[in-house]
């Protein structure tokens, strides 16, 4: 009896615990919902969304996600607490000046087609073979969050149904995602810089060749990698399962691995030190939460998951055409970033 008492007492320790590393949102309930969506007869949408909206909120998900500025994490006019943005109207975000997602250009239009994951977009994911089909982008087109989107549960439809709870009492998964894989559902796992990288991103530049390294300092995200179900490339797989399951099982490889170890005589791997040049450019992926372990390849060690300035929401410049960082990688180049912040005998 007073064992199971400890025990409940102990786990609403944890819980709490877990309450107070977990960011939620703060302040008047009225800066974010609305009851009847009508106020004088007028309705109470903010940011110009239609309404009303699923859990009686003022807003879309990009329309509290978008700011007019330019900062990536700022209270914006009439609101309380941190906003992480996605999305600048005005000059737009960059990727030096961005959140650790990456961003949504400004102009969605031709010049940046390509560079971001397409809201609304009606294309099937490339590599796209989940089994059942359960993906209705493709006829509703892409959306942040449920069965056309990413966040939350693929089950759900209404994207605030689909992530609900995850605002006032965030779930232990990292940023509200969750990997289904042929119908086992699992959180992803990771651990998520309070500032979402933002210190990091804005300073840190990429190093033109070799240059004195030196440990990480700024928060960084820790992402899950490995041959569990809850890394994020798992999640990525959700729509793009090709290019995570038929890939090869070693060396020569058929598409670029991920969840797998980098070699072990790799000076990378031998190197135990991270770098925040590593953690913006290249971040490995981890088996357990601690950076100290063996280095994975995960798709967000090239990959930004909104987008960025490079075509196919690449971290650095890689494709004719991309000028959003220092260098094109090219073999030989000296870089230690980017592909070569792995690939060290292409240096
Ligand atoms: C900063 C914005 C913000 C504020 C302030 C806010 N909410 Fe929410 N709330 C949301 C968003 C966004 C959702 C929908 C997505 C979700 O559930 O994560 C939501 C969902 C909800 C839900 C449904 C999900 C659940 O947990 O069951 C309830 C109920 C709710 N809010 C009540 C409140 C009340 C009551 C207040 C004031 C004490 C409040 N909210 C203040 C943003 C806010
Ligand atoms: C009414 C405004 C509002 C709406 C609508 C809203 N958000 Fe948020 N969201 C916020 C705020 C404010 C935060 C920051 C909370 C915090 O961590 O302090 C946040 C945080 C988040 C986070 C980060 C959670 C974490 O782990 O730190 C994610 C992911 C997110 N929102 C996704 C969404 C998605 C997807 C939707 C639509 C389905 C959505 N939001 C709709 C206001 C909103
Ligand atoms: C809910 C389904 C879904 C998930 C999950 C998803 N994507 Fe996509 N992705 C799409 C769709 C649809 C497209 C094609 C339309 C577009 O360009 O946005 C796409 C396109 C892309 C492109 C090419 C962009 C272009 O315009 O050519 C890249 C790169 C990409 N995704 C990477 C990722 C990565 C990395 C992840 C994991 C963080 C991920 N995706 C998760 C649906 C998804
Ligand atoms: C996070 C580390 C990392 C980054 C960044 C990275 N790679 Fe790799 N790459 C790996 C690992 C690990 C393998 C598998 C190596 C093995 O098993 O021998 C690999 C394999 C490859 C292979 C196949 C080699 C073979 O033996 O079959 C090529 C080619 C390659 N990478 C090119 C690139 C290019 C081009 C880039 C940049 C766009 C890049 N890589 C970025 C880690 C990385
Ligand atoms: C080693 C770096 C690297 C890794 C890791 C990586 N990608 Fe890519 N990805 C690229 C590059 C470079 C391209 C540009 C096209 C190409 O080279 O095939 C690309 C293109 C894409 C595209 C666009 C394809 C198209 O038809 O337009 C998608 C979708 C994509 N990647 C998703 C993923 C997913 C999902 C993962 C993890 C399972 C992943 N990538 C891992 C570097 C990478």
């Amino acid at each position: 009896m007073k064992k199971a008492l400890i025990c409940l007492l102990s786990m609403v320790f944890v819980l709490a615990m877990g309450s107070m590393v977990l960011a939620a949102v703060s302040g008047p309930c009225v800066n974010c919902h609305t009851m009847h969506n009508s106020q004088g007869g007028d309705p109470m949408m903010l940011g110009g969304v239609t309404g009303p909206l699923g859990a009686l909120v003022r807003s879309s998900c990009l329309g509290c996600h978008t700011t007019t500025l330019s900062d990536p994490l700022a209270t914006p006019s009439g609101g309380s607490g941190l906003y992480p943005f996605v999305k600048s109207t005005t000059a737009g975000f960059n990727d030096d000046n961005c959140l650790a997602g990456g961003f949504f250009p400004a102009d969605d239009g031709t010049a940046n087609q390509g560079k971001a994951h397409s809201l609304g977009s009606t294309a099937a994911p490339p590599g796209y073979n989940a089994t059942p089909d359960w993906y209705t982008g493709d006829t509703n087109g892409l959306s942040c969050a449920g069965t056309n989107g990413c966040h939350g549960s693929q089950s759900v439809l209404d994207e605030m149904g689909a992530i609900k709870g995850g605002h006032h009492a965030p779930p232990t998964v990292y940023r509200i995602l969750w990997a289904y894989n042929n119908g086992t559902v699992t959180g992803v796992a990771g651990i998520g810089a309070t500032d979402y990288e933002k210190a990091l991103i804005a300073g840190t530049s990429a190093p033109p060749g070799s240059y004195a390294r030196s440990a990480a300092t700024k928060a960084r995200n820790i992402y899950k990698a490995g041959t569990t179900n809850d890394t994020v490339s798992r999640l990525c797989a959700n729509c793009h399962g090709q290019f995570h399951s038929d890939v090869g099982s070693a060396s020569p490889w058929h598409r670029h691995p991920t969840d797998v170890k980098l070699p072990n005589e790799w000076t990378v791997q031998l190197d135990t030190l991270e770098t925040d040049v590593d953690a913006k450019y290249n971040p490995f992926g981890f088996d357990a939460l601690v950076t100290t372990g063996k280095k994975y390849a995960t798709c967000l060690s090239c990959h930004r998951a909104h987008g960025t300035a490079n075509k196919d929401l690449l971290r650095f410049a890689y494709l004719t055409g991309d000028t959003g960082t220092a260098a094109i990688q090219s073999a030989g180049s000296g870089l230690h970033y980017g592909c070569l912040g792995c690939h060290n005998k292409q240096r």
